[in-house]
Formats: structure tokens, C-alpha cells, sequence
């Protein structure tokens, strides 16, 4: 198993260019099944997830294989709607086969995702979505059994504001007969490019990117080509770096509509940036972070996937923030990791609050979730002397050649094999 050790302290600066988005991906790939033949995705990330996806539709009898970035898939032979336990406890995301499988097959084994680091994430409100689409659903030895001869549209208000249960659904309603509405639906870019990819096979779709959709269905699709679009959670990751540490850098490739709050946030904390295009950024650090409070929240809000690279940053601004953590209310496994590198952090419940410090200093710290590792990561390459990041396998699910990426700008940050840790 391998560790980054990273040397603090170094400045970064030059280009630095953004992957395809992680969650853009998946739900494409899992899209991919609802009409047999072939699709080639471009741009799309070479990434753990991107593998694992590509394992669950081998399991139901697709082919396919990437290369330099482009995803060719041919769901021609797809005959088994099932999806395993051994690759969907890897990744969550796997569920995401349940709506296109049953809508082409009338039927889906999918197994249940089961725990995760930072809480129970349950798939509660994609199965009461199958429901009322007309779907049986049965469990069956931690599998989610679903059948459904013809699934009929229908309103489905979700309970709370869901990316994968509004993906799922929509996936699940473009062949169903007549129309389905969902409301409180999610609003993420990853969600209207799924919307936006279901169109272009053929699918009718109004609404994706506001609260409520509407898909009327039809009676088959076809497969299409695709660009996924870029990646705002590595691009704001990356933002982070040039805000704590940068001497220009400039990020390219991103899309900096989908990260306005992020920018206004950044802005707030007192980072000099300069919005080149659409797709440029050219950052650099301020004398010293302000302390900036953040409360997380579905899209357009601030994104949980950037709440722990958030709080690294605040760890070392000048005054106290408040980081209060509405999607995942648990997900702080990388305060402890943070309080190694001389962070001062106070955690309850969902509430983080960090008083900004001089500055931290490098230990050894172990990474539990992608996001928490991309923290650290942050943290790692401004602590003073060196840090060791174990079980990095979790950021190779979700940032493309990180480790490269740093380095390429700059940074001093070493792939190494770990001692047993
Ligand atoms: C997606 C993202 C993940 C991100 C999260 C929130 C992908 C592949 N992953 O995950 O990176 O952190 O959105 O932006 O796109 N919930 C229920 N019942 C359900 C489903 C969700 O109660 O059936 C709750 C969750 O516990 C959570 C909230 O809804 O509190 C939002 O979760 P959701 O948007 O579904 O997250 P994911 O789609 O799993």
C-alpha cells in the first residue's frame, strides 16, 4: 500500500489542467445500459470509481475499455441486471444501475450499498422512487430485488434534495409510460449533464438544474457520444491550493459557473484570483487567509465535498470560522487527522469550529474518505517539514493523478510504499 509524503512550505505556481468530473461519469456509464450499443465518453477521468463502474457493467455483459481519457462502451450483450455485492460495497455510486436496469429489463438485482465511513447514507429514497414509478421491490439477502413488467410516470417529491435518488429516478422514468415529475429534485451540474446526455439518446426531459423535473417517456433510446464535463469539486480542490499556498497558479479546463459560491467564498477569505475565461483561473495566496464560515448544502450551496479541503484552509486563516455540516452530518473523519497537524479544531455534533493557527506542522496522518485526503493533502503542503498520508488508495477513487498534478506546479509530494500502518 502506498503513502504521500509531502515536504510543506513550497510555493506553487503554473498550470495546472482539470479532469472530468467524478460524478458525472458514473451516472453516464450506468445511462449507457438503458439502450444496447455503442457509446464513447470523452473526457472522462481515469479514476478508482471510473474502474469500479466499468466492473458493474462487466457484470452485466458489457464490454468496454478506456484509453487517453476516452470511455468506449458497447452494451450490445447486456442480458444480466445484476450488480454484485463484492463492487457495490466498493462504491456506492454502483446503485445507480437499479433505474436503467429495471427500465430495460423489468427487472434488477442490485445489492444494497451498506455503511461508509462517515455515516449510514442510506438508498431509502431511490427505492421509494421505484416504488412509485410502479416497481416491486423485495430485499433479498442484502439485495434489492425490483421488478416491474411496464413502470408507469408518476410525481415523486423527495423528501430531502438527493443527487443519486433524482439520478436513479430519472434514469428509471425515460421509458416508463406517461410522465413522471420530480420534485425537490437535485440541482448538481452532474445532474443536468445526466439530463442533458438522456436527451441527446433520445429521452424527453424538461426542468434538470431547477427543483423540478419532468420526463415524459419514450418508447426506446439510442447510444450517443458524450464529453463529461469538468470536475468542480478537483477544480475547487485545487483553487484551495493556489488560495493557501500559491504564487500563480492557474487552473484550466474548469467551469467556473459551477462554483460561484466556492469563488465568492474565496473572495470573502481574501485570496487574489483573476477569472482569465469560463474555463481559466489564475490564483495566488494573500498575506493571510480570513477566517470564513461555510454551512454545506445541495447545489447551488456550498458543496460537502469541499468541506474538509475547507476546513484545512481555515485551519490556518487569521480568526475562528464556524463549519456547519448540513448533507452529511457526520462527515468529520478528518478533524482528528487535521488536530495532528496542529489544527484547532472543537467538534459538535455537525458544527466545526476552527480557530485559525500560525501555522501546522507535518506528522503522520492516515486519510479516510476521498475528500478527507485531499484535506490533508492541503494541510500537508503547508505544515512545516514533513507529512506522511497513509491509505491515499481513497484519493485515487476521486483525483485523477493528484499527486502528478502538485508536482507539476511545484509541489514537493513523493509517492512511496508504505510500512504496514
Ligand atoms: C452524491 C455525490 C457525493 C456528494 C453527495 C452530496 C455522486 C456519485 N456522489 O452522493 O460525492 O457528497 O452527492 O452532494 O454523485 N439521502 C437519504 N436517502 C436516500 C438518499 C440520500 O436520506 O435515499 C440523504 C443522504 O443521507 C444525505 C442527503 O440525502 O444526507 C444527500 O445525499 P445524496 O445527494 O443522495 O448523495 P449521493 O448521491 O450519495
Amino acid at each position: 500500500m502506498d503513502k504521500f509524503v509531502v515536504y510543506g512550505g513550497k510555493p506553487l505556481s503554473g498550470k495546472v489542467r482539470i479532469s472530468g468530473a467524478k460524478n458525472a461519469v458514473l451516472p453516464i456509464m450506468a445511462a449507457s445500459l438503458l439502450a444496447p450499443g455503442s457509446y464513447r465518453i470523452r473526457n472522462a477521468p481515469h479514476l478508482r470509481d471510473t474502474f469500479t463502474m466499468l466492473e458493474v457493467l462487466r457484470a452485466t455483459g458489457v464490454t468496454g475499455e478506456i484509453e487517453d481519457n476516452v470511455l468506449e462502451l458497447d452494451t450490445t450483450n447486456c442480458n444480466n441486471p445484476f450488480a454484485p455485492y463484492e463492487l457495490v460495497k466498493q462504491m456506492r455510486a454502483s446503485f445507480y444501475v437499479l433505474g436503467p436496469l429495471l427500465a430495460r429489463f423489468g427487472e434488477a438485482r442490485v445489492s444494497l450499498p451498506g455503511g461508509c465511513a462517515w455515516g449510514p447514507r442510506p438508498v431509502d429514497l431511490h427505492i421509494k422512487g421505484m416504488r412509485l414509478l410502479g416497481a416491486e421491490i423485495e430485499l433479498d439477502k442484502g439485495y434489492v430485488v425490483a421488478k416491474a413488467k411496464k413502470l408507469k410516470g408518476t410525481l415523486i417529491n423527495l423528501d430531502i434534495t438527493s443527487v443519486g435518488a433524482t439520478g436513479n429516478v430519472m434514469m428509471a422514468a425515460v421509458l416508463a409510460d406517461g410522465e413522471t415529475v420530480i420534485e425537490n429534485a437535485a440541482r448538481e451540474p452532474e445532474i443536468v449533464q445526466l439530463a442533458r446526455f438522456l436527451k441527446k439518446m433520445g429521452a424527453e426531459i424538461e426542468g434538470e438544474g431547477t427543483g423540478t423535473i419532468r420526463i415524459r417517456g419514450v418508447g426506446s433510446l439510442s447510444p450517443v457520444d458524450v464529453d463529461v464535463i469538468p470536475d468542480r469539486i478537483e477544480a475547487a480542490t485545487f483553487l484551495l491550493a493556489g488560495a493557501m499556498i500559491g504564487e500563480g497558479v492557474i487552473v484550466e479546463g474548469l467551469d467556473v459557473d459551477h462554483l460561484t459560491l466556492f469563488l465568492s467564498k474565496l473572495r470573502e477569505a481574501g485570496v487574489n484570483f483573476e477569472v482569465k475565461s469560463k474555463s481559466e483561473v489564475v490564483i495566488s495566496r494573500p498575506e493571510r487567509l480570513r477566517a470564513v464560515n461555510i454551512t454545506t448544502a445541495p447545489y447551488p450551496g456550498f458543496p460537502t465535498d469541499m468541506q474538509a479541503q475547507w476546513m484545512a484552509a481555515m485551519s490556518i486563516a487569521d480568526g475562528s470560522s464556524v463549519i456547519l455540516e448540513e448533507v452529511y452530518k457526520d462527515r468529520f473523519t478528518h478533524v482528528p487527522e487535521l488536530i495532528r497537524l496542529g489544527a484547532d479544531i472543537v467538534l459538535d455534533n455537525n458544527v466545526a469550529i476552527v480557530r485559525g493557527v500560525k501555522e501546522l506542522q507535518g506528522a503522520q496522518v492516515m486519510s479516510t474518505d476521498i475528500r478527507a485526503s485531499a484535506s490533508l493533502i492541503l494541510a500537508g503542503l503547508v505544515a512545516r517539514g514533513r507529512t506522511d498520508i497513509y491509505r491515499i488508495y481513497h484519493i485515487e477513487r476521486g483525483y485523477e493523478r493528484i499527486d502528478e498534478k502538485l508536482r507539476a506546479i511545484g509541489a514537493e509530494i513523493i509517492r512511496e510504499e508504505a510500512e504496514v500502518i
